[in-house]
């Protein structure tokens, strides 16, 4: 158990971008690598867990012992981010796009002005979770940010109804990069970690939501 801390548990790991079709080339998305989410299942698996890892397109191995899921747009991240519960702790990594169109069965052309798209807004799969009859113990969500980082994370935990936040600023070369700054924000305070390598912010959150499942179980 000592080193297995998370056997037993089932940890659900949301990662990468959502694509969201225009036209059958054409695409709204957010940037992102995947590489902080899965790190993340890697090390919950690593920890004893069971890991369903629900994952947009990305171009990354699956970490060994985690069941992947691929999904391409929001309203199928959050179809099988349901259909994964129940689950004890969620880590929505997921730079999920805020907004879908109707997308069009054949490839919009140039002609005359530019079209005007329609942005219909996606389910906010964090939100929803959080407040869901089948919430897990401990729901983590992400916020990327370029300024005012744990001001607005401070902000977003309370809008969104996660017990915790891990803020990250994005304003140097975070995107697709190996490094991360975080900062975590819970019920009783904000730590600032230092900077380190993305699989080391997934060893060190892993472990502490290993110790708080321990702390109150
Ligand atoms: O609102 P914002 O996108 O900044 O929130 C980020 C957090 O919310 C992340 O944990 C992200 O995975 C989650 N999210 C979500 N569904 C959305 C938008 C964001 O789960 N539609």
């Amino acid at each position: 158990v000592a080193d297995r801390p998370l056997a037993g548990r089932h940890v659900l790991v949301t990662a990468g971008p959502t694509h969201e079709p225009i036209d059958p080339v054409r695409y709204l998305a957010n940037r992102s690598s995947g590489r902080q989410g899965f790190a993340i299942a890697r090390a919950a698996a690593t920890l004893g867990a069971r890991v369903t890892l629900v994952a947009g397109p990305v171009t990354l191995p699956t970490p060994a012992g985690v069941d992947r899921v691929d999904v391409q747009t929001a309203r199928e991240m959050a179809a099988a981010v349901a259909g994964a519960m129940p689950a004890d702790v969620a880590v929505m990594v997921a730079a999920v796009a805020d907004w879908h169109v109707a997308p069009l069965d054949q490839k919009l052309k140039k002609t005359g002005s530019p079209p005007a798209l329609t942005l219909i807004e996606n389910p906010d799969i964090l939100a929803r979770l959080s407040v869901g009859a089948d919430r897990p113990r401990l729901v983590v969500g992400f916020a990327a940010e370029t300024e005012r980082v744990i001001d607005h994370a401070v902000a977003k935990r309370g809008r969104k109804g996660c017990d915790w936040i891990v803020a990250n600023d994005v304003s140097g070369d975070v995107m697709g990069g190996a490094d991360n700054s975080v900062h975590l924000v819970t019920a009783t305070g904000v730590e600032s970690w230092e900077t380190m390598t993305k699989d080391e912010v997934a060893i060190r959150l892993v472990r502490r939501i290993a110790d708080e499942l321990r702390e109150r179980p």
